[in-house]
């Protein structure tokens, strides 16, 4: 690889923009070009980033052999099919959350990325943010002693237009596998692949979970209480306890920029850990580390975590009784 590293970006929404906001901050690395459905719409996306290319159309940007790594934006459901179109084409790839709308995408995506040879991760930024370096460096540490049980929620009032991505079934729509997914991965983080797993929803008229709550139960007898909502918003905080004390990640947990440890004995200390730009400045620079050492995935998002997140995904999904297109496929 070369020593700057050539990003192209494909379908620039939302999260593209602030994408490209830290992509102009990390050290050698060049947003080159900008891929969307609407020709016009990647020309000013392009102008807006400064990136020398723009293309009408996702495989346009795949066949550029300027291109290094492509950052993939897209709802759901487009993650797999575009993964892998940008895998055949020799390219390396940072995808968004989730992965892959369920295991089996998820098992294909990474089997693709290892026969040739290529950079694969899944886009979780939370992993690469400092606060979360520090949460896990305080673990280390024992400061809570250990680990009994945990507590999370994601929850926020969602755009109620049921053709917008967020309620939308088509669009792979539901609080689980838009915010769920990070309470999950905390618990992930902490105790590992749960051993049974608990749960319910409600449903919105459009038949996704507007609310998820999940129970997770582990070998050690370790708990995680889980939430996540689309219709509602709640705090977005995390409680970690063990037998010696607690930590708070406080809002929004899953980018923290505030840790309070508490002691059983009532002794309270707070970290401000502050990160660059968005926060999406961390996992870029992990991408492009990794790129410039010719490593094919990151030690700190490993497939294996990728996949026990939506592995697990899918266990609630089970249980909730969730099933989108895509799992007809499987
Ligand atoms: N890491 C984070 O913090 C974070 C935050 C928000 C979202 N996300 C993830 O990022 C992904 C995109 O979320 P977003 O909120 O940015 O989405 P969005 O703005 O609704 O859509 C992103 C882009 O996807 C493209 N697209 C391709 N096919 C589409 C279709 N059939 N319908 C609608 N759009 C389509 C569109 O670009 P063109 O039409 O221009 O090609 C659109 O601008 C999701 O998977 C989400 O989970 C991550």
């Amino acid at each position: 690889m070369p020593n700057t590293i050539n990003w192209g970006i494909i379908g620039p929404g939302r999260i593209a923009h602030k994408f490209a906001q830290d992509l102009l901050l990390v050290k050698d690395a060049r947003l080159y070009g900008v891929a969307s459905r609407d020709e016009e719409k990647a020309r000013s996306f392009a102008a807006q980033y400064g990136a020398e290319k723009s293309y009408g159309s996702y495989e346009a940007l795949f066949r550029d052999p300027a291109i290094d790594v492509v950052y993939i934006a897209t709802p759901h459901p487009f993650h797999y099919p575009s993964t892998m179109l940008a895998l055949e084409h020799g390219k390396a790839v940072l995808c968004e959350k989730p992965f892959g709308m369920n295991a089996g995408e998820v098992e294909r995506m990474i089997a693709e990325a290892r026969k040739r040879h290529l950079f694969l991760m899944e886009a979780f930024w939370t992993r690469f943010i400092p606060g979360t370096e520090k949460l896990l460096e305080l673990l280390k540490s024992g400061v809570i002693g250990e680990l009994q049980f945990v507590t999370a929620d994601f929850g926020f009032f969602g755009d109620p237009d049921p053709n917008k991505r967020v309620l939308n079934k088509a669009l792979g729509g539901g609080s689980l596998l838009d915010v769920g997914i990070y309470p999950v991965y905390l618990s992930l983080l902490l105790f590992g692949v749960p051993v049974n797993i608990s749960a319910m929803a409600s449903f919105t008229e459009t038949g996704v979970d507007g609310v998820c709550s999940m129970l997770f139960n582990h070998a050690e007898g370790q708990k995680a209480i889980l939430h996540s909502s689309v219709i509602a918003d709640t705090p977005t905080e995390a409680m970690i306890y063990g037998t010696e004390g607690s930590i708070k990640m406080h809002t929004r947990f899953h980018h923290p920029q505030r840790i309070t440890i508490t002691k059983n004995d009532g002794t309270q200390e707070t970290f401000d850990i502050p990160y660059t730009g968005n926060g999406y400045f961390h996992e870029i620079e992990e991408v492009v580390n990794c790129l410039q050492n010719g490593l094919t995935e990151s030690e700190k998002m490993p497939h294996s975590m990728s996949l026990d997140l939506i592995a697990t995904l899918d266990r609630v999904r089970r249980e909730i009784g969730l099933a989108y297109l895509e799992d007809e496929k499987k």
